[in-house]
Parts: structure tokens; C-alpha cells; sequence
């Protein structure tokens, strides 16, 4: 355990909710973290850790391999342009016979389209059948390919950096050589990759006969009944932390990750314009002494310094946002290890539940498929034998639900002892691999896996929780719609005796999705089923404070009571440069239950489900007021967020309403998801 001075701790323990609730007690509704880094988290620093010019470089051991990661992998100064040390694999050459096969469906393709003069859909789409033959014929030419496609297609303004052979180039020649181009992948990839040349296709229809599941019990089993006590959750997420970040770099670059010794601002490459200050900047990610202050803070603000948590959801993204020429296999290892290691020695006792995020990844946010069979099934098994064992060396998870996550892309399932399961999976399938037999919507199998545990569950009586990074729904710019779509009918088909709360993150910002019966053809109290909670950051990115959340959960039905935000005012950290004495301060933000609920007529222990976020909608449609409130706690109250007004109040409603991409898109106004825009 480590020990932590704590400097100033305003107010006394706060009282929240009403008398008659069996509220948890929190602790202190401010905390201010101590000015200097707090030394003693780490036995050695390859640097100075008391410095306050440049941020602390741990000396960091992997548990699993036993390897020491070298100063050179984090060396601010020293970024590296491209990786020639790792692997970059290539799909094995194809027979005379598969050539000859692809060689005549392509000019089927292009002849049996008559409108191919005039359609930039049919022309990407004949591109993609070249792409094709030649990833096929001669894979070690497919980056070469991949890299004038982007420059034809001006897709990037870094097309050799980013498609070359050492970048995302191999990628690419797998999905070429794998994913039916002249079909509905091809249609998506022009769609979605090469600047829209398609229109967007509708959702396959879907089959739910098979493995999908049996039918959904009539009546249901009774509801559990609350047991009174409650649990504390915390709730993090998209930690995203900068081991390169460069304290005194240019905090306002014009592309790329700011903050940063090799990122400039156009205007004025020679002096800085905004020094990127030491506890981090809105155009930047987490620098370790703010990760370090926010941990100091979770436990003392929660009250869980004494009795840690019951357990803890982390919903992804552990890596910063690197260009794909600055990563590697050992900088994604190296950050699992830093970060998991520093909740385990911070957070106190319980559990932590994590998921993988499609940052936390190298190629970034690629996942293969085991269906592409051979070696390219495995490619990316080092990850996840990597943080399976992380996780179980914690004693996060036991052995049996970490050769689960060996076996399922990171996923995995956990049966506690108090009757709770929780289901983690990745769902960062929004990748190129997605791309490859699209119109089946569980080409991974993760769905499956979902499908299969939850059936499990309802079986033995138990409730589920579900976890993943990449949201399904929202605005729908996130999640793919075949899988998404897929996702909806799964969480119909368990909700609510089953699923409890979904957890994801990926977006930075305090959202929610509420799912109903039926794929949302009514949408009303009566049919609202679940909710998933998308965490708030703790990285800055974009434009964003930082901030986490804890849920109280009734130890019996697993449903959350209350939920309560904490929020730190990025604004605030340049001011902090000038002394030592003082770190960032995170504050109480709000209590979902007080701030929504004070019109909705509800028990003072009925939890926060999906009726009551219904009725939540419903008050927003009455009076656009708490969707203001909605959307400034969205940013985390950052200052750069710009009012939602007009066309923003209805989708901001929608948006809620829609749980699925796909319900998103075909329901929704566009454009207005994220608050990071300002
Ligand atoms: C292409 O467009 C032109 C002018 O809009 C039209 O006259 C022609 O018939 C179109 N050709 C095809 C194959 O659709
Ligand atoms: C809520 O639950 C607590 C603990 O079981 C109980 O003491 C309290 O009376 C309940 N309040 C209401 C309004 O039911
Ligand atoms: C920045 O410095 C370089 C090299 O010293 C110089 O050539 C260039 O003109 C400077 N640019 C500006 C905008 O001052
Ligand atoms: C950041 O840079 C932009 C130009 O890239 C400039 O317009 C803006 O004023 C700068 N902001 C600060 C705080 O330096
Ligand atoms: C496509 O998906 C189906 C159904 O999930 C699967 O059986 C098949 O193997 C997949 N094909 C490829 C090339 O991934
Ligand atoms: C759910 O509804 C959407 C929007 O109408 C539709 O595209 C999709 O096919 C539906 N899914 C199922 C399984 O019926
Ligand atoms: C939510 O809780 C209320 C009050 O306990 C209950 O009537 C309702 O059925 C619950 N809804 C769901 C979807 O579980």
C-alpha cells in the first residue's frame, strides 16, 4: 500500500441524497492533490522523479515476462519514426488456381455494373477488386498499394508513414486479400474509409435461429429482491496515459498528439505557445502526475481509503494516441503493465474488471478475426496472453476466466460469489479485420461468446454485468451496424432479468444509451429494458476535464442506487506551474439521481434502471434545461463546451434513446454526439 500525503481536504463527508436512503457515506467533496510527484509509487526512475521540468520516468519490470522496459521506449526526446523490429505479417501467397478464380470475378464484377461510368461507388469498388488480385498475387506489394490508394484517395497527409510496410500496410493487404470487395465489405469500406464513395448500406437481416440463444423466458423469473446494502463501484475509464509527454512542449500543436517534443504549432514552429504545463492540457493525454493525482484522489474522495472498493469496471483504452509509426509491441506492453500495476497498488483491495480499448493494441485499434485462420488467426495472441496473465497476477481473475480471455480476444467471463457475473469483451471490431465478411455480424465470434455466458447466467439465476470499450450505440458513429444491431437483440433477449448495467467507454465523455423491447419499435417506459453507462475520462482529450465515477449497487440485484462524478478543471493546471505546493483538485460534480431525478416519482432505494432513464428522457422532452445540464456534464464541465442548443436538444434525447448504431443513424439528427468540438 502506498502511503499518500494529503494536503488539503476541504469540507467534512458530504451528505448527497435524501434521509431516508441507505446512501453510502462518501468522503470529502474536494481534494487537492500534493504538488509533487508522489516518489515513493515506484522503487527507481531513470530520472529525477522530484524534477518539475519533465515528468517522472519509472523504472518499470514486467511481472509476466520479466523484462525491464528500457528508457529509450519513453524517451520524450527521442520518438521513434518507425518500427522495423517487430513483425508486420503477410498472408500467405495464393494458388494459381484462387488467382485465376479472383482474376475472373473481378472483370464479372466490373462488366456486370452498368453504371461503372458514373459511380464513384463502382469505381472504388473496381479499385478494391485490383487491391484484391494483387494482395492475393504478390502480398509483400500490398502496402506499396495501400499507400497509393490513400494517396489517390487523399485519404492522409502521412499516407507512407501510415500505410507503409512498417505501419498499417500489412493490415491492409489481409483485409484486401480476405473481404468480399465487390460485395457489402466493399460497399462499407468505400463507405466508411475511402471518403464516403459509396452509400451507406442497409443492416443485413439478421438470423436468430441457431446459436442464437433459446427464447426469452414467459413470464420472467421474479425480480430480485434488493437486499438494502450497497456497494461501491468505481467506474474508470480511457486512461490514455503519456509516458512521452514532454512538460514545457507546445501545448496548442496544429496535428497530432500536443504536448509533445516533436509536434509544433504551423503558425509558430520556433516558439511556443502554450507550454504543455506539468499535470496536463486540453489537446494532450494523461501525463503521469496527473495519473498519479487522480489516484491519490479516488480513494480519499470515494471514502475508500480504509475499505477499497467491492470492485472496480474499467472500460478501456490504457495507450496514448500516438501516430501509428511511433508505436510498438513493447510500448502497448509496457503501458498494460505501468497502468494495471498502478490501480492494483492504488485502488485498495477489490477487483478491477478491465476491457481491452482499440488504442490498447499494436497495429493501433486492429483485432484479426480467428475465421482468417492460420497464422493470421494468432497475430495478435501476445496481447492477450499478455494482459490475461497481467490480470490474473493481480489477482483480478482466476485462471479459468484468463484462458477465457486468451481464447476470446481479451474477453472473458467471471462468476463471483455474491451471484454476480461479469462479462468483458472487446468490442473494438471497429477495425480494418471488421471490414472482412461484414454482412455476417459476429464474424469473431465475440457475440457468440456473449450469447453463450449470458445463457449461462440466466440459467443458474444469476445477473450479469456486461463491459466493453467501443460503445453500441449513441450517435452512432462508433459501433458498426451489423454488430451493434446484433448487440440490441442479445441485450432484448437477457434484459432486464439478467443484465443488471452495461459499462463502456471510447468516447471520453459522460453519455448513456437506453435500450427497449421489441429493437426499439415502441419506445416508451414500459419497454425501456437496460442502460449502458459510457464513463467520463480521465485524459483531457479533447477539450475535455478529467473525471471518474463511482456507482452504488445493491449487493443483492446488482442495480446502481446512485451514481456520483468527480470533475477536475484542466483549465486550472497552467496556474499550478508556479508552485509545488499544489496538485490538480478534483471535485464532486453530481449525483445522477439528485440531478435528474427530483420530478420523477421513485422509491428512495428503487435503482437507477432503464424505466427510470426513460423517464429521464421524458423530463428532458418536457424542458430542455436538463439537457443543458446533460451536455455540460458530458464535457466533464469542461470550459472549452460549447452550448447545445436547436437541433442539439432532440438528438441529445435520440441519441439516449438509441442503443444500436443502427437505430441511431435511421432515427437520429446527425452531427451532434461529442462536446469536444470548441
Ligand atoms: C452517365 O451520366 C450521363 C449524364 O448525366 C448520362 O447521359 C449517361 O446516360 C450516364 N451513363 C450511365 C451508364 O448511367
Ligand atoms: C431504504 O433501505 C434502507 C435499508 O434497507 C431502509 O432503512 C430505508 O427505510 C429504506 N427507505 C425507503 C424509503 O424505503
Ligand atoms: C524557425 O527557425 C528556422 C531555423 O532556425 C528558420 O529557418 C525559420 O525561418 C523559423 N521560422 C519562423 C516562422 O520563425
Ligand atoms: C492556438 O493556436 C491557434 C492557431 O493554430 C491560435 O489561433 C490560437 O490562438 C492558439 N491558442 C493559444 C492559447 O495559444
Ligand atoms: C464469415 O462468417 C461466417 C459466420 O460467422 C463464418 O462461418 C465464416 O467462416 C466467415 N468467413 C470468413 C472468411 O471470415
Ligand atoms: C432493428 O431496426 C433497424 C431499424 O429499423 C433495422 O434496420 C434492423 O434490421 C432491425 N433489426 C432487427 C433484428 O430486426
Ligand atoms: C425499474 O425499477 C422500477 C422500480 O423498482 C420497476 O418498477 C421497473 O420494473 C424496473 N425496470 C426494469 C427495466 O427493470
Amino acid at each position: 500500500m502506498t502511503r499518500y500525503v494529503r494536503l488539503l481536504v476541504i469540507a467534512g463527508a458530504c451528505v448527497y441524497a435524501s434521509a431516508q436512503s441507505a446512501q453510502l457515506p462518501l468522503g470529502p467533496s474536494t481534494f487537492t492533490a500534493p504538488g509533487t510527484f508522489p516518489t515513493s509509487l515506484y522503487k527507481a526512475y531513470y530520472n529525477n522523479p522530484t524534477a518539475t521540468s519533465a515528468q517522472p520516468q519509472p523504472v518499470i519490470l514486467d511481472p509476466v515476462s520479466h523484462k525491464i522496459y528500457p528508457f529509450s521506449l519513453t524517451n520524450p526526446e527521442r520518438i521513434p519514426q518507425s518500427n522495423t523490429q517487430d513483425p508486420h505479417i503477410l498472408p500467405p501467397p495464393a494458388s494459381d488456381a484462387l488467382l485465376l478464380q479472383n482474376a475472373i470475378s473481378q472483370i464479372t464484377a466490373l462488366a456486370a455494373n452498368p453504371v461503372f461510368a458514373n459511380s464513384t461507388c463502382a469505381l472504388c469498388q473496381a479499385t478494391l477488386e485490383v487491391a484484391k488480385f494483387l494482395a492475393l498475387a504478390a502480398p509483400t506489394q500490398g502496402p506499396a498499394f495501400a499507400v497509393a490508394l490513400c494517396t489517390q484517395f487523399k485519404l492522409s497527409s502521412t499516407c507512407a508513414a501510415t500505410y507503409g510496410p512498417t505501419a498499417l500496410g500489412a493490415v491492409l493487404t489481409q483485409v484486401f486479400a480476405n473481404a468480399d470487395v465487390g460485395g457489402y465489405d466493399g460497399q462499407m469500406i468505400c463507405q466508411n474509409f475511402l471518403g464516403g464513395a459509396c452509400a451507406m448500406p442497409p443492416t443485413s437481416q439478421l438470423d436468430l435461429t441457431g446459436w442464437f440463444a433459446k427464447p426469452k423466458p414467459n413470464p420472467l423469473p421474479p425480480p430480485k429482491k434488493p437486499s438494502g446494502e450497497r456497494l461501491k463501484v468505481l467506474h474508470l475509464s480511457d486512461f490514455h496515459i503519456d509516458p512521452r509527454y514532454a512538460t514545457g512542449a507546445e501545448a496548442n500543436c496544429t496535428s497530432g498528439l500536443c504536448c509533445r517534443a516533436n509536434n509544433f504549432n504551423t503558425l509558430s514552429p520556433n516558439t511556443t505557445l502554450s507550454a504543455a504545463p506539468r499535470f496536463g492540457a486540453f489537446k494532450c493525454d494523461t501525463p503521469l502526475s496527473l495519473a498519479a493525482a487522480a489516484l491519490e484522489a479516488i480513494p480519499v474522495l470515494a471514502g475508500t481509503e480504509k475499505t477499497g472498493f467491492a470492485l472496480t469496471v474499467y472500460t478501456g483504452d490504457l495507450v496514448a494516441h500516438d501516430s501509428e509509426p511511433q508505436l510498438s509491441r513493447d510500448y502497448i506492453l509496457y503501458t498494460e503493465t505501468l497502468v494495471y500495476d498502478l490501480f492494483k497498488r492504488t485502488l485498495g483491495s477489490g477487483p478491477v474488471y478491465a476491457a481491452l480499448g482499440n488504442h490498447d493494441s499494436y497495429n493501433q485499434a486492429q483485432d484479426a478475426t480467428h475465421s482468417l485462420g492460420g497464422q493470421l488467426a494468432q497475430q495478435f495472441s501476445w496481447n492477450y496472453d499478455h494482459v490475461a496473465a497481467l490480470w490474473q497476477y493481480e489477482d483480478w481473475i482466476p485462471e479459468s476466466a484468463a484462458n477465457l480471455a486468451r481464447a476470446h480476444y481479451a474477453g472473458y467471463a467471471v462468476e463471483r460469489k455474491d451471484g454476480l457475473r461479469i462479462i468483458t469483451l472487446n468490442t473494438d471490431f471497429a477495425n480494418w479485420f471488421n471490414y472482412v465478411n461484414l454482412s455476417h455480424p459476429d464474424t469473431s465470434g465475440m457475440l457468440r461468446f456473449l450469447t453463450d455466458e449470458l445463457q449461462a447466467a440466466e440459467d443458474a439465476g444469476d445477473r450479469a454485468w456486461i463491459v466493453g470499450h467501443v460503445l453500441s450505440g449513441w450517435d452512432g458513429t462508433n459501433g458498426l451496424e451489423n454488430p451493434t444491431d446484433l448487440f440490441y437483440q442479445i441485450v432484448d433477449r437477457f434484459s432486464p432479468h439478467v443484465i443488471a448495467n452495461i459499462f463502456f467507454g471510447h468516447t471520453h465523455e459522460d453519455q448513456l444509451s437506453i435500450f427497449y423491447a421489441n429493437n426499439g419499435t415502441s419506445i416508451a417506459a414500459d419497454t425501456a429494458l437496460a442502460t449502458a453507462w459510457m464513463g467520463p475520462s480521465i485524459t483531457p482529450l479533447t477539450n475535455l476535464n478529467s473525471g471518474f465515477r463511482v456507482y452504488e449497487v445493491d449487493s443483492a440485484t446488482f442495480d446502481i442506487v446512485d451514481a456520483h462524478t468527480w470533475r477536475s478543471d484542466v483549465s486550472s493546471y497552467p496556474a499550478l506551474d508556479a508552485q509545488t505546493q499544489f496538485g490538480p483538485t478534483y471535485v464532486y460534480e453530481y449525483s445522477t439521481r439528485a440531478a435528474y431525478g427530483a420530478d420523477i416519482p421513485w422509491g428512495a432505494n428503487d435503482s437507477l434502471n432503464a424505466t427510470w432513464w426513460h423517464h429521464v428522457t421524458e423530463q428532458m422532452e418536457a424542458n430542455s434545461a436538463l439537457v443543458t445540464t446533460f451536455h455540460g456534464f458530458q464535457g466533464k464541465q469542461s470550459v472549452r463546451t460549447q452550448p447545445c442548443t436547436g437541433d442539439c436538444i432532440e438528438a441529445k434525447i435520440c441519441y439516449m434513446r438509441s442503443g444500436s448504431s443502427t437505430l441511431s443513424i435511421q432515427n437520429c439528427p446527425r452531427g451532434f454526439g461529442s462536446v469536444q468540438g470548441g
